[in-house]
């Protein structure tokens, strides 16, 4: 096969990115992040937890930064998951208030560099002034062309599953219908994206936490005892390599990869 990548559209959008080798060596075209140990990197310090949400926020400034220089076209975070409201209130609400600040603060200068932000999650529980400040951040880069960088927030992998299902058994009546991958892949969440071809969790845990669970399938896995506060260029650059290093086979053989 010719080039890094081949994919294959259907229907305007991408279908299974497992049916398309990417070379050994390659970079990856989409990274997702758990960006998780910001707590324990601030508990490290004496400090309080939410100190390392902050400090978290930078290195996100940092990991958007380096995604750009090396041309990878899409990133998505995990910023709020659907479980973390039964985090303590103060620290649930400090989240809140830091994404509306970053939202604010980051816009202009991601807008700037041609950037294209979408949030994928339930939105429901969000109060108005931060749906209208996400409403209007997506509107303003919509058509922008560099990077697409989605923030999960108040989102879960099952919810997710569930939200498409639902629109699809409301958008064509079942009639007995047997329904295919490609069916419900257009309302998915992230139905704008191919699927992620590097996984990463910082903070040493080794779980999913009902992340973006279908669009994982086939996607690299990527941990990392670093704490997401201290993940720097070094380990984004540990974390690329690895990723060059794999052969991925969707199920064929190694022989049948060499022969592509
Ligand atoms: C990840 O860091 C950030 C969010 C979940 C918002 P944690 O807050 O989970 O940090 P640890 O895992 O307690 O160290
Ligand atoms: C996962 O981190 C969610 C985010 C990073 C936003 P958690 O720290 O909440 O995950 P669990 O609960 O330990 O699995
Ligand atoms: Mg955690």
């Amino acid at each position: 096969m010719v080039g890094s990548i081949k994919r294959l559209f259907s229907k305007g959008l991408f279908s299974s990115s497992t049916k398309t080798v990417p070379v050994v060596g390659a970079l990856p075209q989409h990274i997702a992040i758990i960006m998780d140990g910001n707590g324990r990197w601030a508990r490290n310090r004496f400090l309080p937890r939410v100190a390392g949400h902050q400090r978290g926020v930078e290195v996100v400034r940092d990991v958007v930064k380096k995604c750009v220089q090396q041309d990878i076209q899409y990133l998505t975070l995990f910023a709020f998951s659907s479980e973390n409201w039964r985090r303590p209130a103060e620290e649930v609400s400090f989240l809140m208030r830091l994404f509306m600040q970053a939202l604010k603060r980051e816009v202009v200068k991601l807008h700037e560099n041609n950037i294209r932000l979408v949030l994928i999650g339930d939105r429901s529980r969000f109060t108005p002034e931060l749906i209208h400040a996400i409403e209007a951040a997506e509107t303003l880069m919509a058509d922008n062309t560099g990077l697409t960088l989605t923030i999960a927030a108040n989102y879960g992998g099952r919810w997710d599953v569930l939200q498409a299902m639902n629109q699809l058994i409301k958008t064509e009546p079942t009639n007995n219908k047997v329904f295919e991958e490609e069916d419900l892949m257009p309302f998915l969440s992230m139905h704008y994206a191919p699927e992620p071809d590097l996984f990463i969790r910082t903070g040493g845990e080794k779980r999913i936490s009902n992340f973006i669970l279908w669009q994982l399938a086939y996607t690299e896995l990527y941990f990392t005892d670093t704490l997401w506060p201290d993940f720097d260029d070094v380990s984004f650059d540990e974390a690329i390599r690895s990723y060059q290093q794999r052969e991925r086979r969707f199920g064929r053989t190694s022989a049948q990869i060499a022969e592509i």
